[in-house]
């Protein structure tokens, strides 16, 4: 009899309600696979993105792109990996689940200093915030913009840039201020007057030259073209559709922006030896069974957890 196991899927199109743990047939892994037992799986915006009405889904949509976990099997031709070995994997498909098997190249060790759950937070956004840095240019003569930058992958945008010996403005609503300081930003409330309170801080930090958007708000991109003068070292990592018109980067996939292939698979290795010395945090704000992922997605649209929200499977 075929191995079963729980898995998280979207039943329709729609929101956190049509999410439905069924219990799913686990297949042996392929030649070059790794099957990893899931311990923790990361949430992303993108999760809930993939089952929303419009967004071409096709049901029942499996869930999970990112998580940690110990490999169970491997398959023919796998050199890298052995069962026992404690692994983190990015991007997967279905990580929300009991079981995941993936291609041995997505998979990378986890180090003994990055606990499982905040292993399974590291890897979506933090490839993402790597694309974006190296993308812009990030160096030690830049002041950087961040936008959304209490978000998953805005805070390691603004660790990374900090890491690059950059100074770094970060908006943010007030409750992660304290959190951004300590990253080394200087924090800024986005809304109305965000322009202002930008250019205020110049005087003492310099000239904007660079700008990351994590959010995708008219108000986000607005101020970043007002500021920065290089409109190539722009980038949004959401309003993919609007850049083109303003003539700055857009980073991720669909509307001609640019995916990142080799920069964010370069990226796992180097993200996870910077967690595991501390040199980057993952700040995980909520961590769910797997029983309850649609209300992590309730929590995730909601567009304000603080950090990222994780699933765990025990
Ligand atoms: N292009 C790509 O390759 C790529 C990859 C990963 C993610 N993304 C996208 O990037 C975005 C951020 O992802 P994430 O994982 O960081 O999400 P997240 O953890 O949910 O963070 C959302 C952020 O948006 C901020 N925010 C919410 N409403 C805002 C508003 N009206 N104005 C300004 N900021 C606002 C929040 O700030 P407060 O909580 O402080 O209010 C928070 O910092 C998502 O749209 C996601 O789909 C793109």
């Amino acid at each position: 009899m075929a191995d079963m196991g729980r898995a998280v899927v979207a039943t329709a199109l729609g929101g956190p309600e049509v999410l439905r743990l069924v219990e799913a047939e686990v297949t042996p892994p392929g030649p070059g696979e790794v099957q990893v037992r899931v311990h923790a799986a990361g949430v992303n915006p993108w999760d809930w993105k993939s089952y929303a009405p419009g967004s071409g889904g096709r049901p029942p949509v499996r869930l999970g792109l990112e998580v940690a976990g110990v490999v169970q099997a491997v398959g023919t031709g796998v050199r890298w990996y052995s069962p026992g070995d404690e692994v983190v994997a990015w991007p997967v498909t279905g990580g929300y689940a009991d079981v995941v098997t993936a291609p041995q190249r997505v998979v990378v060790r986890r180090p003994d200093g990055l606990d499982v759950v905040r292993a399974a937070g590291l890897l979506a956004a933090g490839v993402t915030a790597v694309h974006a840095v190296d993308a812009t240019g990030v160096d030690d003569e830049d002041v950087v913009l961040v936008h959304g930058a209490s978000g998953g992958v805005g805070r390691m945008v603004v660790q990374l840039a900090v890491l690059r010996g950059a100074r770094v403005i970060a908006t943010a609503s007030p409750a992660s201020h304290d959190c951004l300081r300590r990253f080394g930003a200087e924090p800024v409330t986005y809304g109305p007057g965000l322009l202002d309170r930008v250019r205020d801080l110049e005087p003492a930090l310099g000239r904007v030259t660079v700008a990351i958007d994590a959010v995708g708000t008219r108000e986000s991109l607005d101020t970043s073209v007002a500021l920065v003068r290089d409109r190539r070292r722009v980038a949004t990592l959401v309003a993919l559709e609007r850049a083109a018109g303003l003539g700055v980067l857009a980073l991720g996939h669909g509307a001609g922006a640019d995916p990142g292939h080799d920069v964010r698979e370069a990226a796992r290795s180097q993200l996870t030896t910077l967690a595991a010395d501390g040199s980057v945090e993952v700040l995980v704000t909520g961590t769910y069974p797997l029983e309850q992922a649609a209300a992590a997605h309730v929590r995730s649209r909601d567009g304000h957890t603080g950090g990222k929200l994780v699933l765990v499977t025990r």
